[in-house]
C-alpha cells in the first residue's frame, strides 16, 4: 500500500531501505495491539460524531479480521508498508473505501505504536512476571524434595560451611520472586494510556482520552501529551532492566550449574536430551544450553543499554530515532522470556547424586562448627578459632544431615522458611492469572474474540 504520508512523489529507494529497515519485520508483534487499540479509538470517534454507527461496525468487523488473519500467521506487511499502522490502514481502505480513511481522524503514528506499545508491554509484564514466578514455584519444589540433602556451602569457591541443596535452590527461588515483583510493579507505570496525545501535541478535536483508555482497560490516561511521545523508549528501558535482572539470576545459576554438572564435582547431572556433542570427541556430553544461557544473558543487557543509549540525547517530542529501540524491545523481551523457560526445563531434567554432595561434605566443611562447640562450651570465639585454626587437623566429620538440621535460624538450612516463600510466590501467580484474564475480556470486548494475547511469545 502506499505510505500514509505518500503525496506526489515517491521515496528514494536507498532511503526507503535504510529508514524502513526491519522494522516492518518487527511491526508483524504489534499487528494484534494496533488493532485493539484502532477499535478504541474508533469508538471514541464515534462518540464525538466523527464515525456513525455502522462506519465503527465495519470498522470494528475489518480490524477482528485483521487479528484473525495475524493469528493464523496470515496478515503481510511489506517494506513498502513501512510498519503495521500502514499495512492495516491499507487493509481497511481496500475493504471498506471511504470509511477505511477515516480511521486516522485524530491520531498520528506516533501515539498509535505508543498505544500498541503499551498495550504490548503491558501483558508482557503480566507474562513475563507469571512465568518467573512458575519458575520460582519451580525451584521451590526441588528445594522441597531435597530440603535436607547435604552440599557444600561455598565462598570465594572455597569450601566454607554446610549447606544444604535445598538452601541452594531456594536462595534461586527467593531472588526470581524479587525480580518478578519488580515487573509487577513496573506494570503500574506501564498501565496508562498515551492514546489521543498525537504527533506530541494533541489535535484541536474534543477526543475523549479517558474513555478510550477505559475501552483499552487501562487505568489511567497518561495525561501530559509530550510526555506521553517522551516517555517512548523509556518505559522499554525499564522493562528491559527487569529482564536484565532476570537474566542476570539465570546466568549465575547457569553458572552454578555448569560447575556443580562437572564430572569433577558431580554433584548434579543433566540428561543427555539437554546437552549437546562433539563433532571430534566421542565421549562429549556438553553444557551449551547452560553456555548460551550465560552469553544471551548478556544480549539481553545489551538491549537495555541500546534503548538507553539511543533517547539519551533526543528532544522533546518525537524523534525517528525512537524506531530504533523496537528491535531491542523484541530480541530483549523474548530472550529473557526463552531464557526462563530453559532454565525450567534444565532444572526439571536435574539429577542430584547424593552421594557425591556427601563424599564432598570434607571435614574443614566443619572447622567453624567446631568453634562454635567450643563457644558454646564456654570458650570466646577469638581463642577458639585460632585453637581450631592453627590445628586443623583436628578437626573431625560431622553428621552432615545433623549439621544442616541443627542451624535453626530464620532462612538458614534447618528453618528454610519454604512455606512463607510457596505463600508469596502463589500470590503473584495467582494475581498475574487475574490481570491476564481481566486483559482477555478487555480484549474480547473490544473485538468479540476470545482468548486474545497481544504478545505471540
Ligand atoms: N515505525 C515508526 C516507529 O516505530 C512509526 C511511527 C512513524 N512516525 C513518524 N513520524 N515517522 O516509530
Amino acid at each position: 500500500m502506499a505510505k500514509l504520508w505518500q503525496k506526489d512523489y515517491s521515496l528514494d529507494s536507498l532511503m526507503e531501505e535504510f529508514t524502513v529497515s526491519n522494522d516492518y519485520i518487527l511491526d508483524q508483534e504489534l499487528v494484534i495491539s494496533d488493532c485493539l487499540a484502532s477499535i478504541a479509538h474508533a469508538r471514541g470517534l464515534m462518540d464525538i460524531g466523527i464515525l456513525d454507527e455502522d462506519e465503527l461496525a465495519s470498522l470494528e468487523q475489518g480490524l477482528s479480521e485483521i487479528i484473525v488473519l495475524r493469528q493464523e500467521d496470515n496478515f503481510p506487511i511489506t517494506r513498502q508498508d513501512e510498519d503495521c499502522h500502514t499495512a492495516i490502514e491499507g487493509y481497511l481502505t481496500a475493504k471498506l473505501g471511504e470509511t477505511g480513511k477515516k480511521i486516522h481522524t485524530g491520531r498520528s503514528r506516533n501515539d498509535q505504536v505508543q498505544t500498541a506499545l503499551r498495550l504490548w508491554m503491558r501483558e508482557f509484564s503480566i507474562r513475563l512476571c507469571r512465568e518467573t514466578g512458575v519458575f520460582a514455584q519451580a525451584l521451590l519444589d526441588f528445594s522441597k524434595k531435597y530440603e535436607f540433602v547435604p552440599m557444600p556451602g561455598r565462598t570465594h569457591m572455597q569450601i566454607a560451611m554446610p549447606s544444604s541443596v535445598g538452601l541452594w535452590a531456594a536462595s534461586y527461588a527467593e531472588e526470581f520472586y524479587d525480580e518478578a515483583q519488580r515487573l509487577m510493579q513496573l506494570s503500574w507505570t506501564l498501565d496508562q494510556s498515551p492514546l489521543g496525545s498525537a504527533a506530541s501535541y494533541g489535535v484541536p478535536l474534543p477526543l475523549d482520552r479517558t474513555f478510550t483508555a477505559d475501552q483499552m482497560g487501562f487505568t489511567r490516561v497518561q495525561n501530559n501529551v509530550l510526555y506521553a511521545n517522551n516517555s517512548r523508549g523509556k518505559f522499554e528501558a525499564m522493562l528491559l532492566d527487569c529482564c536484565d535482572y532476570i537474566a542476570l539470576t539465570a546466568s549465575k545459576l547457569a553458572q552454578d550449574l555448569i560447575l556443580f554438572t562437572l564430572p569433577e564435582f558431580g554433584y548434579f547431572s543433566l540428561p543427555v536430551q539437554l546437552c549437546t556433542g562433539s563433532s571430534i570427541m566421542p565421549q562429549k556430553k556438553n553444557p551449551d544450553g547452560l553456555e548460551l544461557a550465560r552469553s544471551r544473558s548478556s544480549v539481553v543487557s545489551s538491549c537495555a543499554t541500546r534503548v538507553k543509549s539511543i533517547i539519551r540525547s533526543l528532544p522533546s517530542g518525537y524523534n525517528r530515532d525512537f524506531q530504533d529501540t523496537k528491535e531491542p524491545l523484541m530480541v530483549g523481551t523474548k530472550t529473557t522470556w526463552q531464557l526462563v523457560q530453559i532454565m525450567q526445563r534444565m532444572l526439571e531434567g536435574l539429577e542430584v547424586h547424593q552421594d557425591k554432595l556427601i563424599a564432598a561434605c570434607v571435614p574443614e566443611l566443619y572447622a567453624t562448627d567446631v568453634v562454635l562447640q567450643k563457644v558454646l562450651a564456654g570458650g570466646n570465639f577469638r581463642d577458639s578459632y585460632k585453637d581450631i585454626g592453627l590445628h586443623l587437623d583436628s578437626v573431625q566429620g560431622m553428621d552432615p544431615f545433623e549439621t544442616i538440621k541443627s542451624r535453626t535460624s530464620l532462612g538458614t538450612t534447618g528453618n528454610l522458611g519454604l512455606d512463607e516463600d510457596e505463600l508469596f510466590v502463589r500470590l503473584m501467580v495467582d494475581g498475574c492469572d487475574d490481570i491476564l484474564a481481566s486483559y482477555a475480556e478487555t480484549y474480547e470486548n473490544l473485538c468479540g474474540l476470545e482468548a486474545v494475547q497481544a504478545v505471540l511469545y
